[in-house]
């Protein structure tokens, strides 16, 4: 298996890139953290280049841009109550599926779930990933990130025998990723 993340705008990844499985991705918003997460008009675009299977993380207040087969929820409530965010699917199924899984805010959260915190202020909880992963993707399969982030679709995959390709434009959150990356082997249990 091979997993390969590059500190690069995903617009200069996908002109390297061939043949994907899966894009499994958590795109900066264009109504929140607008300015840190380097969120341009249309960034979204790209995807239509793409004939796989995508699902992509979009709860921006902004309509989701591009056609799709089906939403998803995921319900991260803890205890009882609702507290979703939408996930689209393009060029997959149009059964609607609710994923559960907590959203972490501190230590004790992410080690109940068998998860390592970063400070990464959109890390999504691996377990939701991993479900995301399993239900879409077979072994060897090739998993594209364009905004990997905090790196958790990298970490699934790693877990889970895909390869793996992954973009974060930010240098300061790319080497951390590397780092979270390089440890994995190192933690006893992780999920
Ligand atoms: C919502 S976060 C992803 C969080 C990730 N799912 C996790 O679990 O940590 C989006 C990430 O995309 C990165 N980003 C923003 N614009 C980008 C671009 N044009 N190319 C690559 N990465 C980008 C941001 O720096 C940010 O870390």
């Amino acid at each position: 298996m091979s997993i390969y993340l590059y500190n690069e705008d995903c617009l200069e990844t996908i002109k390297r890139l061939d043949k994907v499985d899966l894009i499994l991705t958590d795109p900066p918003y264009p109504d929140y953290l607008a300015d840190e997460y380097c969120y341009h008009d249309k960034i979204l675009d790209f995807l239509k280049n793409f004939d796989c299977r995508q699902l992509v993380f979009w709860s921006a207040k902004v309509g989701f841009p591009l056609d799709y087969t089906a939403i998803h929820i995921w319900d991260k409530a803890r205890g009882v109550g609702t507290m979703y965010e939408r996930v689209f699917e393009r060029n997959g199924q149009k059964g609607y599926k609710v994923f559960r899984g907590q959203k972490y805010n501190n230590q004790l959260d992410a080690t109940i779930n068998r998860d390592v915190l970063t400070d990464h202020p959109s890390q999504k909880p691996i377990k939701l990933i991993s479900k995301l992963l399993l239900d879409n993707s077979k072994e060897g399969d090739l998993i594209y990130d364009p905004f990997t982030g905090s790196g958790t679709t990298a970490i699934a995959c790693v877990k889970y025998k895909r390869n793996f390709i992954g973009s974060e434009i930010n240098t300061e959150i790319y080497n951390k990723t590397i780092k979270r990356l390089a440890e994995y082997d190192k933690q006893p249990v992780l999920f």
